[in-house]
């Protein structure tokens, strides 16, 4: 069957040929194809289009690849061009291509399906563009693919779940979209799968069990994906793992006791910001190669137990916002070991419960450290003075601790220094001159401590410094006048509450940046420099209680960003000028001066509440309610004229928060700024410590506290909503009543209450205030969490409640955990005393957080007993949700609470509240729904609106039964918690919906 040897030759020409022309076609689509892509190119600043022309073969074309047989092409290479469009489909008839980088560029659009046709495709790079829409399904089946990045764009929907078992994807990068919809399970099927990076997408859901077929996982971060339910075991088994970064989500769990011995390979460990609960893993020692260990914000206490010094490459070590520590000496016992951390760069254990001291061994820390973060703790001793050999620091706070000596004058060797944070603590002696050699100081603050003599001219090589703040020492003698060539100072000067004398210089002009200026409470003298005036960028200007004289300048007048100005308690005299009507401002205090004549009418003078001028002995006129006399042509006539308004002494409003060791403003800023660099939490967090807030803050975030910004009232407080500004970030503030009897015992419980505790399903306080108003009244407020979903009060008992069963099991489960976290898990027992729905809120997420603390009691623990000694005859508590034993004058117990709770747990299932009319005189509704269950017809007691369900009424018996024990008559005869989170969480309801 042997050709001959012609035909032989023209068969060979003929397949030639054939193959030619299927090449020659295809080829000829490939440049088809690549003019295409080009023609959907909107922008090209780079030129990098430019040779896909026909003067050049379009596999010459820059970025082009083809085969060198067959002519095809293989690979498209446009990354960082600078490319502005969106892409063809055409892209999927090159099907000889294997390699697509396309990232860095500006293409937008969605990407095509057509990229699932190339089945020879191994790598897919789009990243670092704005692709919208969803990822193509079919993609899932390129068999070929190796390498999926598609991180850094704006693609949305559900990750595909149809990976196969079959796919090789190695490398899987969908980092930084709007993906949603939760993990997609069949991930778990890519076993060769190395590298999966989804952080930055709000995914939500489960890490899915089949992950624990990822044995040859290297890297994995799922931070900030919204995850809830428990961190899987597993996960501590993929023996291959060097990366593990959870951060920011809701994961709960603890940490194995053995992390480390499975897992050696370990460089970094994020599991920061999640509720992870338990004891620090003393194994972690064996991860040799580790570099960063974030724990910080979860709920893990107890020792810091390990030896860090094995951890050669540690860098960075973030242990803050915990509960580690019992507050006694031995807790800084691990702090000596992180001397052997020779790469050691950043150390944060602040916010936790760290007692002990500094050791000496602080001088032998890497050369490298350059955050050292310890605020807010019960350390103490003093500074070791070998801190002066961390050169390489440039941010330490040690504030909020109790420190006490003298600062060392070795710090002055700390040449990089930018951040120096030591208030709050115990420091005494003089600021020693030595710090004047820290010229790239940014942000200092020695306040609230016990400094004395002069402050050191050398201050003014701080050619940087934009915030200084010295308030509340004892220094004296009159201001360097160094200190007023300081010009960077931009944000604030506060040198309040210090024994400091003198004038004020006319250098005083050379601050125009300053916003904050604040020598309230010394003795300055004499009159103001009419210089001040050049400080334009002033905002907030209090030279109250000094020994101030002469009139106001005229060219204040310039001074056209003042908001709050506070001069009283000085020797001011002359008129008001009538330009302070022009300025803008929302606070104007005068009172206890010598000024005289008449008081203008517009302007800041017409709002009696922003305004204080009492016992200034000789004003007139003004608007009628300030009730001054009129002004006659001579107004020579003095009279007294001390009227009573209901304004008291104006003293300074204070910018400093008294309550100390709660949570600070930090916190917010901390969760603004984290979603923009995430790796930096402690220093974001150092950064904006200070930035305590201040009666004028809350009153501009309320808009005044004004009737639209008022979003419900209490017995002791009122509570706002506000936004700050910077931020976008939305609070509930809420405002004591202090001239209720009982306000101010309500705030301090509030505050003692929740000092420490932190819980998912407790309202975070955020910051406190306490403060002056520009009435001269104590103000007191509390800034928590907003929660935009309001209570549950509202909720239940609205016409259109639309609140199904799911939904208020999860809620009754919630309020159980955060009791349970009350009764028994938070270092003390408090009683809440309070409990019911309208201080149950919840969040976006219909989760619900107890708050309202004003009424908690803490019952210590050491008593052993969980009654408290002080015998209570207030009721306390509200009619129909406090237990009747209250009502006899008994003492608050843990059993209380469960009263209310049971209570609570009724009226979410029949939907009556307790004070309902039909259960007036006898029958109430705990007896009424024990009379149901008794008489088996609990459906007709349930709220109605559940029936409409498919309910099972085994469940609601079950959880009524729980209710009717709680609420029993007798406190022995009470569930207690832990029998209550057994019951819910134990078999009945495990699974949610
Ligand atoms: C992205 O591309 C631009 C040029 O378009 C380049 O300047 C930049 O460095 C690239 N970015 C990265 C991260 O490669
Ligand atoms: C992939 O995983 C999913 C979920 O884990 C599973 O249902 C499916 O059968 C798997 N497919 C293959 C082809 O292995």
């Amino acid at each position: 069957m042997l050709l001959s040897k012609p035909e032989s030759v023209l068969v060979v020409a003929l397949v030639i040929h054939l193959i030619g022309a299927v090449y020659g076609s295809s080829a000829t689509s490939d440049q088809l194809a690549l003019l295409e892509i080009k023609s959907k190119i909107t922008d090209d600043p780079q030129g990098a289009l430019t040779s896909w022309n026909d003067s050049l073969p379009f596999c010459q074309w820059r970025g082009v690849t083809c085969g060198r047989r067959h002519r095809r092409v293989t690979m498209l290479d446009l990354r960082n061009s600078g490319l502005v469009g969106s892409l063809s489909p055409y892209i999927g008839n090159m099907s000889f291509l294997r390699y697509i980088f396309l990232y860095n560029n500006t293409l937008h659009g969605s990407i095509p399906p057509e990229i699932g046709h190339l089945y020879r495709l191994k790598e897919l790079s789009l990243s670092n563009n704005s692709f919208t829409g969803e990822i193509p399904a079919n993609m899932s089946s390129c068999p070929k693919l190796r390498k999926l990045n598609l991180q850094f764009n704006k693609l949305s929907g559900k990750i595909p779940d149809t990976f196969s078992s079959k796919l090789m994807i190695t490398y899987m990068g969908l980092a930084k979209n709007d993906l949603t919809g939760g993990i997609p399970p069949s991930i778990g099927n890519l076993t060769s799968l190395e590298i999966l990076f989804l952080t930055y997408c709000p995914l939500g859901g489960i890490i899915p069990d089949s992950f624990n077929q990822l044995k040859n996982l290297r890297k994995i971060s799922l931070g900030a994906n919204g995850l809830v339910g428990a961190f899987p075991s597993f996960m501590f088994n993929l023996s291959m793992l060097e990366g593990l970064d959870v951060g920011e989500n809701k994961l709960q769990g603890s940490l194995p006791s053995n992390l480390c011995l499975t897992q050696p390979h370990l460089t970094y460990i994020e599991f920061g910001i999640n509720h992870f609960n338990g004891f620090f893993p003393p194994s972690i020692s064996n991860c040799s190669e580790l570099e960063t260990l974030s724990l910080s914000f979860n709920y893990l206490k107890g020792e810091i137990a390990t030896n860090f010094g094995r951890l050669q490459h540690l860098k960075r070590l973030y242990l803050a916002v915990n509960n580690f520590g019992s507050k006694v000496l031995d807790d800084m016992n691990f702090f000596s070991s992180l001397s052997n951390c020779t790469n050691l760069e950043r150390l944060d254990i602040g916010d936790n419960q760290l007692g002990g001291v500094l050791p000496n061994s602080l001088g032998n820390f890497s050369s490298k450290l350059s955050l050292l973060e310890t605020s807010p703790n019960y350390l103490s001793g003093s500074i070791p003075s070998s801190i002066g050999n961390l050169l390489g620091l440039t941010a330490v706070s040690l504030s909020l601790n109790s420190f006490t000596g003298f600062i060392p004058e070795s710090i002055g060797k700390l040449q990089n220094l930018q951040v120096l944070y030591l208030s709050d603590n115990h420091f005494s002696g003089v600021i020693p001159g030595s710090l004047g050699n820290l010229s790239l100081l940014l942000k200092v603050a020695l306040d609230g401590n016990s400094f004395e003599g002069t402050i050191p001219s050398s201050i003014g090589s701080w050619k940087k410094v934009i915030v200084l703040d010295l308030y509340g020492n004892k220094l004296s003698g009159s201001v360097p006048k160094e200190l007023f060539q300081l010009t960077s100072l931009s944000i604030k000067l506060d040198l309040s509450q210090n024994n400091l004398s003198g004038v004020l210089p006319q250098e005083i002009s050379n601050l125009k940046l300053l916003e904050i200026l604040d020598f309230s409470r010394n003795r300055f003298i004499g009159e103001l420099p009419s210089s001040l005036s050049s400080c334009t960028s002033l905002e907030y200007l209090d030279l109250s209680s000094n020994l101030f004289y002469g009139s106001l300048p005229g060219s204040f007048s310039s001074l056209k960003g003042l908001e709050y100005v506070i001069l009283s308690r000085n020797n001011f005299s002359g008129h008001i000028p009538t330009y302070l009507q022009q300025i803008p401002l929302k606070g104007l205090n005068l009172s206890y001066n010598n000024f005289e004549g008449e008081v203008p009418v517009k302007g800041v003078f017409a709002n009696t509440s922003a305004i204080s001028i009492i016992r200034n002995t000789r004003l007139c006129g003004g608007i009628p309610e300030l009730y001054l006399p009129k002004c006659t042509s001579t107004s020579s006539d003095s009279k007294r004229q001390t009227r009573k308004i209901s304004v008291r002494v104006i003293v300074a409003i204070s910018l400093s928060s008294t309550v100390a060791g709660l949570a600070l403003f930090s916190f917010v800023l901390f969760y603004c700024c984290i979603k923009k660099k995430r790796d930096k939490p402690s220093e974001l967090r150092l950064a904006e410590s200070f930035e305590k807030i201040s009666y004028g803050r809350l009153f501009k975030v309320t808009e005044g506290f004004s009737a639209e910004n008022l979003i419900g009232t209490g017995s002791f407080a009122s509570v706002y909503k506000g936004v700050f500004e910077e931020n976008g970030i939305t609070v509930a503030i809420k405002v004591l009543n202090l001239l209720r009897r009982g306000g101010f015992k309500s705030f301090m419980a509030e505050c003692e209450a929740l000092r420490n505790i932190r819980h998912r399903n407790l309202v975070k306080v955020i910051t406190a205030c306490s403060s002056i108003d520009f009435q001269g009244n104590d103000f007191k407020a509390l800034v928590y969490d907003f929660m935009p979903n309001g209570n549950l009060e509202s909720w239940l008992h609205s016409v259109d409640c639309t609140l199904d069963l799911v939904q208020r099991i999860s809620i009754i489960k919630d309020v159980a955990c955060a009791l349970d976290y009350l009764h028994c898990r938070c270092g003390n027992v408090i009683v809440h005393c309070d409990l019911k729905p309208s201080n149950i809120l919840l969040d976006a997420d219909m989760v619900a957080h107890v708050g309202d603390f004003g009424l908690a009691k803490i019952l210590s623990l050491e008593e052993g007993s969980y009654a408290n000694a002080s015998s209570s005859s207030i009721i306390r508590g509200t009619t129909g949700y406090a237990p009747p034993e209250y009502g006899l004058g008994n003492e608050v117990s843990t059993s209380g609470d469960m009263y209310s709770y049971g209570i609570l747990l009724l009226e979410m299932l029949t939907g009556k509240k307790p004070v309902d009319p039909m259960f007036e005189g006898g029958l109430g509704l705990h007896s009424y729904a024990r009379r149901a269950l008794a008489d088996g017809c609990m459906l007709q007691i349930v709220d109605p609106v559940l029936l409409s369900e498919d309910v099972n009424e085994n469940c609601l018996i079950s959880l009524v039964k729980v209710g009717v024990q709680c609420s029993n008559e007798s406190p022995q005869d009470r569930m207690d918690i832990g029998t209550v989170i057994h019951k819910l969480f134990g078999t009945t309801f495990a699974s949610r919906s």
